[in-house]
This record gives structure tokens, C-alpha cells and sequence, in this order.
């Protein structure tokens, strides 16, 4: 079976003098239905998030406000990092996809649309646990 793959999606934007406006609807522009946002704010400017993956969650990253960076890792030594700087570009990060977010700037606001709710249980936090469940070693 050929793996999900981490993409940049497109989001729609309506560009208008009076102020821009995007939008997401479950299905048209992502392939999860959403259960959950979440959003992260007040970073102090050029600090990180830890890094962690998910068993089954799959997120939709959106940079609201100023920037950030994101580092995907697909746990066979590809490494891959997003600069996200506009309102209208969405991450779509798939399970088992090791990421951080990084390079915040200051006043930046990172909107995160979950296809599950929270679940600690989901979570990968340790880089060397993550790479040996998607090599099949655990
Ligand atoms: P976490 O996802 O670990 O953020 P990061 O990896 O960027 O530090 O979340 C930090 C804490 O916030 C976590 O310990 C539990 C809480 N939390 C919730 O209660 N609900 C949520 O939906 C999220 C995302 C986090």
C-alpha cells in the first residue's frame, strides 16, 4: 500500500480590499473529518515545540498570524521543513509522521485541526520509539 504522504494543501481565499477570507469544510479541502482545533500562541519569537508524532491522528497546520516553521521526518531519513507564512496554505500531516514546530516568529498564532480528540495515549514523544515502529522494529 502506498504510504500517506505529508502535503502542502491549497486552501480557497477570497481576496477582497476589505480583508482576505479562507475557509475549510470537512472533505472539500482535507481528507479527515475534523474533531478537534487547537491553537498555539504566545511563543516567545525563535523558540520550539517538542517534537512528537501520532499513531492515528492525522492534522491540518495552518500559520493564522505571522510564521513558523514545520519539520516533518517520515522516519527513514527524510527530513523536510515548511516555512508557513500565509493564511491560505494548510500542512496536512498523516499518522506516524514525526514533527516540530519551530522558528516561531513573534506574535504568531499556529491553527491545528485534529481528526481525532485529545489522546495522550496517540502520541509518539520519542524520536528513537518512533523511528523503530515505522522500521517495524517494537
Ligand atoms: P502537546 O500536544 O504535548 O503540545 P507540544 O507537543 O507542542 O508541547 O500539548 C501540550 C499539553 O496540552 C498536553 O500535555 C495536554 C494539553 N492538551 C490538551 O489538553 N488538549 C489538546 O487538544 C492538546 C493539543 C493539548
Amino acid at each position: 500500500m502506498e504510504p500517506i504522504l505529508a502535503k502542502i494543501i491549497d486552501l480557497p481565499c477570497v481576496r477582497d480590499p476589505r480583508g482576505n477570507l479562507s475557509f475549510i469544510q470537512n472533505a472539500d479541502q482535507i481528507p479527515f473529518e475534523i474533531a478537534r482545533a487547537y491553537w498555539i500562541y504566545d511563543v516567545p519569537g525563535g523558540h520550539n515545540r517538542d517534537g512528537h508524532a501520532f499513531h492515528t491522528q492525522q492534522e491540518l497546520i495552518v500559520s493564522l498570524s505571522g510564521s513558523f516553521d514545520a519539520v516533518l521526518d517520515d522516519g527513514h531519513g527524510h527530513r523536510i521543513r515548511h516555512h508557513l507564512n500565509r493564511s491560505y496554505y494548510g500542512l496536512y500531516v498523516p499518522p506516524l509522521t514525526w514533527r516540530e514546530l519551530d522558528n516561531f516568529s513573534t506574535n504568531s498564532v499556529a491553527l491545528v485541526l485534529s481528526s481525532t480528540l485529545y489522546d495522550e495515549l496517540d502520541y509518539i514523544r520519542d524520536f528513537d520509539t518512533f523511528k523503530q515502529i515505522v522500521n517495524h522494529e517494537l
